[in-house]
């Protein structure tokens, strides 16, 4: 749990969609040998598992309701919901724009708060989201705020899906991603944010891997700061 382990380092970096953030997040993880948290994934489920059930993503009581019972997992890179492998569902631009709206909902958000704080293992978590620094660890050692514009955030998910040989609308991409934007940084319960002590990266002109280095820079800055503190 966040609070029981506070001597278990989290690194959280927050954004919008398709910031690119859950690449870095994933390279960092790797590199420094910590565990990942795809939080991101964990909404997405709960779109899934509503529309499998026949609730409505609008109906919040029904939605917190649906989620205790669920399992959910990560096993080798797959993402599981009651043991089936629903990494590709999940994926699906309605599961993209259901995640969205099943995430402005207090009751789905608290739902989902035990299972992220259960990332926190050793030697450490990279979680990425929208409230892992406002909220599910606001102790976390390093926060990072990553984003990139719009037009360049639909531009590489329209190279995504072209490179997939996915059909794909670059206009309509934009679009959607305005939507999802507003509606994440609008919503009253933990809307997306840039809390006061996170870093700012912005990979408008950085790579993935040029993002990876500048986090790790910072991780060894904030560990720094930590043992001259000690
Ligand atoms: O990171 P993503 O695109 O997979 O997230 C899908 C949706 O889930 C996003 O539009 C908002 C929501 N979300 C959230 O509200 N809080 C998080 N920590 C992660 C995602």
């Amino acid at each position: 749990m966040s609070v029981n382990s506070p001597t278990i380092p989290v690194i959280a970096i927050d954004g919008p969609s398709a910031s690119g953030k859950g690449s870095v997040a994933e390279s960092v993880a790797k590199h420094l040998g910590f565990h990942y948290l795809d939080s991101g994934a964990l909404y997405r489920i709960v779109a899934l598992a509503a529309k499998n059930n026949d609730i409505v993503w609008s109906d919040a009581a029904a939605l917190g309701a649906m989620v205790p019972p669920l399992t959910i997992a990560f096993k080798s890179g797959e993402v599981l919901l009651d043991e089936q492998n629903v990494s590709k569902a999940i994926r699906s631009p309605a599961m993209s724009n259901g995640a969205s709206q099943v995430a402005v909902h207090p009751e789905v958000r608290a739902a989902l708060l035990s299972l992220q704080h259960s990332f926190r293992q050793a030697p450490g978590l990279v979680a990425d989201g929208r409230d892992m620094a406002s909220v599910v660890f606001t102790d976390a050692q390093l926060k990072i705020f990553l984003t990139a514009n719009v037009e360049e955030r639909a531009n590489r998910r329209f190279k995504q899906l072209t490179q997939q040989s996915i059909d794909a609308d670059f206009d309509k991409i934009l679009h959607d991603l305005k939507e999802r934007d507003a509606r994440d940084c609008s919503r009253s319960s933990a809307p997306l944010l840039q809390t006061k002590e996170a870093v700012f990266l912005d990979t408008d002109n950085r790579n993935i891997a040029q993002a990876v280095a500048f986090v790790l820079k910072e991780y060894e800055v904030s560990l720094q700061k930590h043992n001259n503190q000690q």
